[in-house]
């Protein structure tokens, strides 16, 4: 049992100032439900009125969180999760009242924070501070942003950190509406996943409303040297200024993709659709936040070849943050449809050719997870079984691409039309409701299968979400560009004059086989890349690199792809540019395979010497993640 610092602190002052604060001995006396203290059921949060003040000198967020609540039960208290919080005085109906913080720090559910409140109590002010190491926060120093001018803070809520940056309901299945009064320091930008300033003032002091109901873990912060600007009337980018205008451009296909989404999903019930762009630490792809995307730099490849990733957290607006899971054993329901919801926005804007290519592609991806964790494990189940695991480790390849797949099979086999009248029904039908997976079945038993038991049984529903490996039936894309690819790197490989063939290619050449890598896109690069033999010579390895640029290419994603192959090659002339990477890019997708793969291949020392200098720049849970590479010393 682990007494937090900081309440510890703030309890001893509280003590002194006679209130009644108390710590208590033994674990928390609320039951764990869906990883939440919470005993939403009886007291429920409904809306939340935020005052902070972002203080970069310290690290912290000083604070007051109000909280509107139903007292459904005439409960004689309300729980609420934190996570590291210092919580020093909460008031009800103006007066300072006693609380209890359970001593227990659970490792990712933290403690619960107990309020007395009587039958009619209606509205409790928490006031509080985060800590250093709260979870859900990434500071940075102005070195470690673009523009390196101004300090940088951004939150990642998702699965259950919300609770380290405000003593919340940390539940999906609890929604909240919240305004916000943010003050930062002057001549910066704050933006929230609410309503958003299009222009900085003057004087630091930001508003924000979220008037449409959001669970906890879709509030999202992020202040620094921020600017906006339009695409069309209702989206946007903001990025740090130099970024920005590549940002906008890269991303000039957003009004389409909301056309597209809303032939499937129904018309966008959140106004805007901004994305921001974050500094290039931010530890994941993309985050959903309502109204404001946040999104890693990574994706702006300069051709628009990486925008998928937007088509992904835009389709969250539907499913995700309009129809929840309402446990992260229900995450397919969130991952997966979106994953195939952002396929067919995909496919809208460019065709079939193009959006096999990323089925094809993370048919790889999916597989490769369902051979690491084995066909048998229960973690290859769609249901998943999260009771007393972090929610983190639910966000495998299985729940996105099973469960796209999954969908994807019941298109084919009940014609799309029929299927995208169910996916409307769906999202209109289930607006705001928590959504098991039962549910989500039951649904679908009602809207699709009803009338057609023959198609029921043969995409098997039960083998599918509650069975582990990939079924027989699970589609694949036909004959697709990839052919190409193939049949060109069989030649290129056995080619002993590569040289000749890269003049073949940039001059266009007589035989048009050699001429169609001048037209590939990311995806056919990152094939040919990956069907390469895993033990080429170290010969062929500075072949390839002469005549194709791998090792100084700008696109993150076939760098990665060629920085796995080189480092298993021992090919170490990609040495300063994969430290390069390396110490900028901060996401994890990336950076935990490549330590990974260095370590694996008995570079410890080059890994443990980068990892020193790149942990400044890293986000804590990418820092977490690859601590635990050199603790394992993961050499399988
Ligand atoms: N909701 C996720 C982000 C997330 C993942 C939060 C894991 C917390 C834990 C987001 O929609 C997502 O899936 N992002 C992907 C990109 C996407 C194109 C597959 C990512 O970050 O890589
Ligand atoms: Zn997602």
């Amino acid at each position: 049992m682990k007494i937090n610092y900081f309440h510890f602190i703030f309890c001893i002052c509280s003590f002194v100032l006679f209130t009644a604060c108390n710590i208590k001995n033994s674990s928390s006396t609320a039951s764990v439900n869906n990883h939440s203290y919470a005993n939403y059921i009886s007291a429920k949060t409904k809306h939340l009125d935020w005052k902070a003040n972002i203080n970069f000198d310290k690290k912290i967020i000083e604070a007051e969180a109000t909280w509107l609540f139903t007292n459904f039960d005439k409960a004689n208290e309300i729980i609420f999760d934190t996570k590291n919080l210092a919580i020093s005085k909460v008031i009800i109906a103006g007066k300072e009242v006693g609380f209890t913080l359970d001593t227990t720090d659970h490792e990712y559910l933290g403690s619960a924070l107990h309020i007395p409140i009587e039958a009619n109590d209606s509205v409790v002010k928490i006031i509080y501070s985060t800590s250093q190491s709260a979870k859900a926060l990434q500071w940075l120093t102005p070195q470690q942003t673009a523009d390196k001018k101004m300090p940088y803070l951004f939150t990642q809520c998702e699965a259950i950190a919300c609770r380290s940056v405000i003593p919340c309901q940390d539940a999906p299945a609890v929604r909240i509406t919240y305004t916000a009064t943010i003050t930062v320091p002057k001549g910066m930008m704050a933006v929230m996943s609410a309503d958003n300033p299009q222009q900085r003032n003057a004087n630091g002091e930001y508003h924000f409303v979220m008037d449409i109901p959001i669970p906890s873990y879709l509030i999202a912060l992020a202040a620094g040297d921020i600017d906006f600007k339009a695409i069309d009337a209702r989206s946007g980018v903001y990025a740090e200024p130099s970024v920005l205008i590549n940002a906008a451009a890269e991303l000039c296909d957003m009004p389409n993709m909301m056309s597209a989404a809303e032939k499937i999903g129904g018309a966008y019930g959140w106004k805007r659709y901004d994305v921001l762009i974050q500094p290039p630490s931010f530890p994941i792809g993309g985050m959903e936040n309502p109204k404001l995307t946040f999104a890693t730099p990574t994706i702006l490849a300069g051709d628009k070849s990486l925008v998928s990733l937007v088509a992904h957290e835009l389709a969250h607006s539907w499913s995700g943050n309009t129809v929840t899971n309402a446990s992260w054993d229900d995450i397919w329901l969130n991952e997966g449809f979106t994953t195939y919801f952002e396929r067919r926005i995909m496919e809208n804007i460019t065709d079939t050719s193009y959006t096999d290519m990323l089925w094809e592609l993370s048919y790889q991806d999916m597989m490769a997870d369902i051979t690491d964790l084995g066909d048998t494990n229960k973690d290859t189940h769609l249901k998943l079984e999260m009771s007393g695991r972090d929610p983190e480790d639910a966000f495998t390849n299985i729940p996105y691409e099973k469960g796209a797949h999954f969908l994807w099979l019941i298109e084919k086999t009940v014609g799309r039309k029929a299927f995208d009248k169910f996916m409307t029904d769906y999202f209109r039908d289930n607006k705001f409701k928590p959504m098991t997976t039962d549910l989500a079945l039951k649904y679908m038993e009602a809207h699709l299968w009803k009338d057609t038991p023959k198609a029921k049984k043969e995409v098997d529903v039960e083998q599918w979400v509650f069975q582990s490996g990939l079924p027989k039936n699970c589609p694949r894309p036909g004959h697709t560009r990839f052919d190409n690819v193939e049949f060109l790197s069989k030649i290129i490989l056995d080619s002993t004059d590569l040289f000749s063939i890269s003049k073949t290619i940039k001059t266009g050449g007589i035989d048009n086989i050699y001429d169609k890598p001048k037209k590939w896109t990311t995806h056919e690069w990152l094939q040919f890349l990956r069907k390469l033999p895993r033990n080429l010579s170290l010969e062929k390895t500075n072949k390839l690199d002469k005549t194709f640029h791998f090792t100084n290419t700008k696109n993150s994603e076939i760098a990665f792809e060629w920085f796995m192959l080189s480092i298993g090659n021992k090919y170490t002339t990609i040495n300063a540019s994969l430290e390069n990477f390396l110490l900028h890019v901060g996401r994890k997708k990336f950076v935990v395979p490549l330590y990974k793969q260095l370590i694996k291949n008995g570079n410890y020392a080059l890994a443990s010497n980068i990892f020193e200098k790149a942990k400044l720049n890293y986000h804590p849970a990418t820092t977490r993640a690859v601590s635990e590479l050199f603790i394992k010393k993961e050499i399988k």
